[in-house]
């Protein structure tokens, strides 16, 4: 129960992650600028400062040479009790843009056709040597240590190996945001077992999903001849326990802003420019695994299987830019602009355009205001490892009951079967008649069905997932 793990939290937590709350930029004026930091491991975690107290160590997203610049940055996240860990800019765009994500994500994601870069790898394991570092010098023998997403997988041996050296046990949890693939796929990197063996060194591994645990688990098996015993894996004589962990959000945060009198007075007056036309709302960072490019043809065919919904219904679509210095991102990036300009060119009017695309960050506020206004929310990821967009949707929904239409290959789609309306995001003449279903719904059915996923989400919140995640770590090292 949450009272348990609330008195198991009693000691001192440390989160590492990559990514901290918020992320620091020089401006033109050459200050420093932070803001809150987009993505869902940042959302779930911060979800949980609510209920748990914990350090949380991560890359500040730069890192100036000198050492009052460093202190400026250290006293603008020390509010957030936050502390950065400072790399190298060559070494941390190497990690970050490089290994971490030209590499360990798509095979993450499953996809295929990855080029392996050496140099890549040494700065990936160089900055888990530093994180490892830095985290053996802060923490003391009795803290719960919790490593986050892929961005940090060698981190658990490491900190094990440091923390031996100064006798001290160690408590690792590690927690991965994303999915894990079958070790077929894992296998085309060629230090996937290096990979394995750093998660291995961690007292507790959790997933997302049971699917996710069970490919982890399998790639255990078969690549290091591990042994699988039920949720657990032996390993050079270490037991380690697997489990799946369900993230959320923090749903009363949303409750909150949406009473407030601007975001009120905003939905009011969205509600106005709308009043005879239907809104799909779509909020996706800028990234291949969010499937952005099927979703525009989805809704173009939607808009030519039922032409009489021209006119009538509006896409908005909030593309949030998200590792921009990867190639592979820019191009997307051309290639979504590009098909917008085709499908409004196609169909717009004078008086109106199918896809309004916001390519850009939008503040919270605004955020929630869109989510309140939508008749649906239309979620199109080619893998995912949960979605807490789908999450958010619901949170804001109360009132209108909207229809939320989601890929069956996002985590969230495990636990929200019941109540959403599910289709392949390959299947673009599936999507199209899936916005039909969803657009012309009745309400008794769209009540049924929110009644649902509302349930779920304020059941499964963030707070909830940490406090579990933290119990069980806990319980292995009483
Ligand atoms: P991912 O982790 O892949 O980005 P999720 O759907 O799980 O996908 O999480 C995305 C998170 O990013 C959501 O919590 C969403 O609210 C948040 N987000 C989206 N836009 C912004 C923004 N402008 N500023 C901060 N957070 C944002
Ligand atoms: C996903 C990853 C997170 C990451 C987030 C945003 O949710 O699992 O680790 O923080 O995307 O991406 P970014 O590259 O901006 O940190």
């Amino acid at each position: 129960s949450s009272e348990q793990a609330s008195t198991s939290t009693k000691r001192n937590l440390i989160v590492i992650s990559n990514r901290l709350p918020l992320s620091v930029k020089r401006s033109e004026d050459g200050s420093y600028i932070s803001s809150m930091s987009s993505g869902g491991l940042v959302t779930s975690l911060s979800g949980l400062t609510k209920t748990a107290e914990f350090r949380w160590y991560g890359w500040p997203g730069m890192s100036p040479k000198e050492s009052v610049e460093q202190d400026e940055i250290r006293r603008s996240l020390a509010p957030h009790n936050a502390i950065p860990v400072f790399l190298d800019e060559e070494l941390a765009q190497k990690h970050y843009n490089g290994f971490s994500n030209q590499i360990l994500w798509p095979i993450l994601h499953y996809q295929p056709g990855v080029t392996y870069d050496e140099g890549k790898w040494e700065a990936y394991k160089k900055v888990n040597e530093i994180f490892a570092d830095t985290i053996a010098e802060a923490a003391q023998e009795e803290d719960l240590i919790w490593v986050h997403d892929y961005h940090l997988m060698l981190l658990p041996e490491l900190l094990r190996e440091r923390m031996a050296k100064k006798k001290r046990q160690a408590c690792i949890g590690f927690s991965l945001h994303t999915p894990f693939p079958p070790s077929e796929s894992l296998k085309v990197l060629p230090v996937a077992k290096d990979i394995l063996k750093g998660m291995l060194s961690s007292t507790l591994v959790g997933f997302h999903t049971e699917d996710y645990r069970k490919n982890f688990s399998e790639s255990c098996e078969y690549l290091l001849n591990a042994r699988v015993q039920d949720s657990s894996i032996l390993y050079k004589d270490r037991l380690v326990k697997t489990g799946h962990f369900t993230v959320g959000i923090d749903p009363d945060k949303f409750n909150e802003t949406l009473k407030k009198d601007d975001v009120q007075a905003r939905i009011h007056d969205l509600n106005e420019r709308y009043k005879d036309i239907k809104v799909i709302v779509g909020v996706d960072r800028l990234d291949y695994i969010k499937g952005l490019t099927q979703k525009l043809h989805g809704f173009e065919q939607f808009l030519t299987d039922y032409p009489k919904w021209q006119g009538k219904v509006v896409l908005i679509q909030v593309a949030v830019p998200s590792r921009e210095d990867v190639k592979e991102y820019q191009e997307l990036e051309t290639e979504l602009s590009c098909l917008v300009g085709k499908i409004n060119g196609k169909f717009s009017k004078p008086e109106y355009s199918p896809i309004i695309y916001l390519h850009r960050s939008i503040p919270f506020t605004e955020l929630t205001a869109l989510y309140s206004i939508a008749d649906m929310c239309l979620l199109t990821s080619s893998r995912d490892g949960m979605n807490l967009v789908a999450f958010e949707y619901i949170a804001c929904q109360e009132q209108r009951n909207g229809v939320l239409a989601l890929s069956e290959f996002a985590g969230a789609s495990v636990f929200m079967a019941d109540g959403t309306i599910q289709f392949h995001p390959a299947n673009i003449k599936e999507m199209s008649q899936c916005i039909h279903q969803g657009l012309t719904m009745s309400k008794e059915e769209r009540k049924e069905r929110y009644d649902k996923l509302a349930k779920f989400v304020h059941t499964n919140t963030s707070a909830r997932w940490g406090q579990s995640f933290v119990a069980e770590l806990s319980k292995r090292h009483a």
